[in-house]
Parts: structure tokens; sequence; C-alpha cells
């Protein structure tokens, strides 16, 4: 194993300082540190972070090998600084079974470019009716421990309770899709000023705002955790901020997309801009970043959704929803927050490993700590290129956008995944 002389680099924003990769580990950080065998990279005016974490990834293997592999999509995250993804459970069959998620585990240790950790289903199929089998996916190799139907909302309330009951017992996390399905039918965008003035049918911020509130409450019934996906108005960062003083165990996810982009990009007609939920106005988008920086909203997910060009490149009314995320999302922070590196750190990487439970993950390079860490020049400026994209979908909004910062280089336990802004494999 090749060990590797870090030099000149700040760690999560603090002075320059050297850092020893060996064996795998963090050997040692300090000035002037010297080690023989090893490889020295420069890394003056670049800043470490512990590897990022995506809580909320879509591969799309099995299925929509097309659109996304498990492969491509971790090289698109190790390119993006991500050292672990959540894989989604949205894929062709369903991650509802041991035998899927392990496939899908399978397959993310064979690419070796991330761990990828599978979540799993929380109803057969997604569809609603029946809790899949969350002990036998938990029990697996795989060891689920978040399930989500995401794409769907679990909207049944009984379905929901049982499931929080049931995950309760292994200390699992159930990540919903808050979306109150009967105030959604037909809807293409936010509703509101845009969507009257385009004609198209609206999602109503409440039909988030609702599924929230009943969820906050039956995991506090039956005292169980809870994590919202894609948290999208500003009614449901009030929601969640009572929730948490009151001591609910939920957690909540805010997507780059949705702290950047509003509903006016709809206006272009382009499906790019198509996801769900939807982009939202000027107003949820500063109630959204408020929250992330208090903490009401615990972290930043991707919600990377790759598309085939024929399901996005079509009218608006028949495009999937979905955007890609991972090879652009430490640039969507540095674009909002600025060199905050304690504040991206944390909601990029310490809290979500927390929450998955990825060990080994979300922490700063220490003397000791596996070497999973990502090298930021915060620096550079790119012009986000589609065609040069890793992943095998093209449906990124911020085509042809300057932003800042760029990867140089992440470690997988010590082992390099990219360097020099290029994929090692
Ligand atoms: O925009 C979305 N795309 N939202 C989801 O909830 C699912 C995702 C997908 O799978 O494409
Ligand atoms: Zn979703």
């Amino acid at each position: 194993m090749t060990a590797y002389l870090i030099t000149g680099v700040s760690i999560v924003g603090g002075e320059p300082t050297d850092l020893l990769i060996r064996d795998g580990v963090v050997a040692g950080t300090g000035r002037g540190l010297a080690a023989d065998d090893a490889t020295v990279l420069d890394a003056t005016g670049l800043v470490a972070l512990p590897g990022l974490v995506d809580l909320h990834t879509h591969l799309r293997e099995p299925g929509r090998e097309d659109a996304e592999t498990v492969e491509s999509g971790s090289r698109a995250a190790a390119l993006g600084g991500y050292t672990a993804v959540c894989a989604m459970a949205n894929t062709s069959p369903v991650a509802d079974t041991a035998g899927v998620v392990e496939q899908v585990w399978r397959l993310g240790r064979e690419a070796g470019l991330v761990d990828v950790q599978p979540i799993g289903a929380v109803t057969v199929g997604l569809a609603g009716e029946r809790l899949a089998e969350l002990g036998a996916m938990a029990d697996s190799a795989a060891g689920v421990r978040i399930f989500s139907d995401d794409g769907h909302c679990v909207s049944d309330p009984r379905l929901m309770r049982r499931a929080l009951e049931y995950v309760k017992a292994f200390d699992g996390v159930i990540a919903q899709h808050a979306e109150e399905p009967r105030l959604t039918d037909g809807a293409q965008m936010h509703e509101g000023e845009v969507s009257t003035r385009l004609g198209l049918t609206g999602w109503p911020a409440v039909a988030e705002e609702a599924i929230i509130a009943r969820d906050v409450l039956l995991a506090e019934h039956v005292g169980s955790r809870l994590h919202v996906c894609h948290v999208s108005t500003a009614g449901s960062v009030e929601v969640l901020r009572q929730a948490k003083a009151r001591g609910v165990r939920v957690t909540a996810e805010v997507t780059p997309h949705h702290l950047l982009l509003t509903d006016e990009k709809a206006e272009s007609y382009d499906p790019v801009f198509k996801v769900n939920p939807p982009l939202r106005t000027a107003t949820d988008i500063a109630a959204l970043r408020e929250a992330l920086a208090e903490g009401v909203i615990d972290i930043i997910a991707t919600d990377h959704a790759p598309h085939a060009v024929e399901d996005k490149e079509c009218e608006w009314a028949y495009a999937r929803p979905g955007m890609l995320g991972l090879e652009t999302a430490l640039s969507i922070a540095l674009d909002v927050f600025g060199p905050r590196w304690d504040l991206i750190a944390e909601r990029m990487s310490r809290t979500p490993a927390r929450i998955a439970g990825l060990a080994g993950h979300g922490l700063d390079p220490a003397p000791g700590v596996p070497a999973n860490l990502t090298l930021v020049d915060p620096a550079a400026r790119r012009v986000v290129e589609p065609a040069e994209l890793a992943s095998r979908s093209r449906n990124t909004p911020y085509a042809r956008m300057t932003l800042p910062g760029r990867i140089v280089a992440t470690f997988l336990r010590g082992e390099p995944t990219v360097l020099d802004g290029k994929a090692v494999k």
C-alpha cells in the first residue's frame, strides 16, 4: 500500500500542516513531517475535509443501468469528494429483500470507489401496502439501517407507525419522502404564482408539511427515529423546529438544488428543472439556508437522480423528476455558504455518517482515524460541462454554470480514488 504525505494542507479550515496517510489510516499530522517511502502531494492552498457522505443517492442498478450503475455512480461520488453513499431502494427490482440489498452492496464493494450502503424499501415493491422484510435486510450482509420508499411517500399512517415500531428494535431509521399524494395528483411544479402563470398543475407546500407534521407525531409516539428526505419549504422548517424543540428523534436533509434554484426555472420549460419535491420560492430557499446553518436541518443530501436522455429530453409533463447532484454538491455548498469549512464538514460528512451509522466515515483527519478524506481547492472555479461528468446521465441543472471549488483528490481507506481531479479507476 502506498503511503502519501500531503503537505501544506488546511484540515477543515485550520492552519496549513502536513498529513501522512499510511496503511489505510491517518498516520500523523503536523508541520515538517517526513516519510521517505511516501508519495508527496503538495496541497498548498487546499482544504482537507472528512470524506463526504451522501444519505440520498439513486444509483439505478439493478434495472436502469443505462442511466447509472453502481460503478458509474460511485465514480461520480468519488469525483464529488464522497467516500460513502446510501443507495436508494427504488431500483428495478426494488431493493425490498435481503437478496437485492446484498447485490447492491456487493456491486459497491466490487467497484471499490466509495462505500455503498444500501437503503431498503419500507414496503413491498414501494407499493405502500405491506411492510417489506425489514428484519431480513437488517440482518443481511448489507446491514441495512435506513429504510425508505423514496420516490413515493409511505402515506398510510398505520403502515408508517408499524415501520417506525419495527426498526426501533435495532435503532433503524425510516426516511420519509414527505408528499401527501392526494394533494399532489398530477402536479408538475411548485404551486404558486409561477405555476398559475404557466398553467401547470401545482404541488402545494402543504402536501409536504402535512406529512412531516404527522410523521414527527408518529415518531414521537413510537419513540423511534424518523429522517425527512429533501425538505423543500419554509413551513416544513417550522414543523421540524417545533418537533426538535420537543425532543422528537427526527433528522432532516436538504438538497443542493433546493438551496439554490427557484420555481422560476420552470419558465424555461426545460425538464432538467423538473424534480420532486419541486423547486420552490426564494422565501423557501432563505428559510432552508437558515435552517441548515442553525441545524434545524441536519444535512445536505444530493438526491442524485440520474435519468436517461429519453426520460428527460421530452415534454415537461412526460419527463421524469430528478437531477444529478454528486459531482456538484460541494461546489453548491461553497457557493451558498462560502468557506465555512466546519459547517460544510458537519452537514456533508460528520452528521450524515452518524445518522447512517457508518463507522469510519465522518471523522476529521487525525492520527489513527481511517483515511477517508477529500482535498478541495477552494480557489478554483470550473464550468460544469455535462459531457464531462462521470455519471452515465447528463441531467445536471448547472450545465455551463461557473461554480466555485474543485475536488483535487479523494481517499478511501488510504487509497486514492481521485487524484489531480481525475478518477483513479
Ligand atoms: O426528483 C426525484 N427523483 N424525486 C424523487 O423522490 C425520486 C427521484 C428519482 O428516483 O428519480
Ligand atoms: Zn424523494
